[in-house]
């Protein structure tokens, strides 16, 4: 029988620090099923103070299913699952907006973990906002047109030509990966495969457009949704407080987030490996 995990919800909505597990080693049973219980509930988790190295970092993601390879950004020399986020005034943030990681692909992150490598001395917190709490924050009117609707999400949205062309290597790994992932389409509201709860699923990141609306109802309607999602009552924001080491897991399928680009000309660097997931769909709830 593994030990309670320690947990303190930072808020009604989203988020939770966990104590009393250490993330570099091998989880035993009792411990990941506290851990994805935790994720179900509070969908995203915070850790103190958990050195880790890319290798562990990927075998933790491991543990929660395969991993994806990014297109375009680089990763650790010993681990091609783990991206380097290493952001400063020659190579600025490109994660300053909301989005869910990876909506451009069939089946998009189930979950994502990141790890604070080097921090600026003030600022650079990340946000993160529930798209189940922002769903439950609509009108049932409102609720009804959105189920079942559906919206296409772009890789170029956040990933734009003019950002990738420093080097002809560079730009020619940019159209491979623009080639490989075409606009396609996700439900705008999803059904949590584990919990059954319905979520937001449009970023605006990714989401170009609602294909099934006409073009002006279509920017009308995103704007106001990508505008109601971070409502600060839907947030949690984490402050690594210039202590590298710390560790955020979140359930990606149900959360988007934001890292906040207020720190250059300091430099940050995150590692994190992000864990594939299901074909979202929506479900009627029964
Ligand atoms: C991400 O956008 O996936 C990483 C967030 C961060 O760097 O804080």
């Amino acid at each position: 029988m593994s030990n309670s995990l320690h947990i303190t919800p930072l808020g009604p909505h989203i988020g939770a620090e966990i104590s009393g597990i250490s993330l570099a080693g091998p989880l035993d049973e009792g411990q990941f099923a506290q851990l994805q219980q935790a994720l179900l509930t509070h969908q995203v988790l915070f850790f103190r103070d958990q050195p880790i190295n890319p290798r562990q970092q990927r075998a933790l993601a491991n543990r929660f299913g395969d991993l994806h390879i990014h297109p375009v950004y680089p990763h650790a020399p010993e681990a091609e699952e783990i991206i380097v986020l290493d952001t400063h005034d020659d190579n600025p943030p490109d994660n300053d907006n909301w989005h869910t990681d990876v909506t451009f692909i069939e089946t998009p992150p189930a979950l994502a973990i990141l790890a604070a490598k080097q921090l600026p001395p003030v600022g650079g917190d990340t946000l993160w906002a529930s798209g189940i709490a922002a769903f439950e924050g609509l009108s049932p009117r409102l609720q009804q047109l959105l189920a079942g609707l559906e919206a296409e999400h772009d890789f170029t949205k956040s990933f734009p030509a003019h950002r990738h062309n420093a080097s002809p290597a560079e730009y020619q790994r940019w159209q491979e990966a623009a080639a490989r992932n075409p606009p396609l389409r996700h439900p705008v509201v999803r059904t949590h495969p584990l919990s059954g709860r319905q979520a937001l699923f449009v970023n605006e990141g990714f989401t170009t457009r609602l294909p099934e609306l006409p073009a002006q109802e279509s920017e009308a309607l995103l704007a106001f949704l990508f505008r109601h999602v971070t409502k600060p009552e839907y947030q949690v924001r984490w402050r690594w407080r210039w202590r590298e080491h710390d560790i955020a897991i979140w359930d990606n399928r149900v959360t988007q987030h934001y890292a906040n680009a207020d720190y250059l000309p300091a430099r940050r660097v995150m590692h994190r490996a992000t864990v594939l997931g299901d074909k979202p769909f929506w479900r009627a709830p029964a």
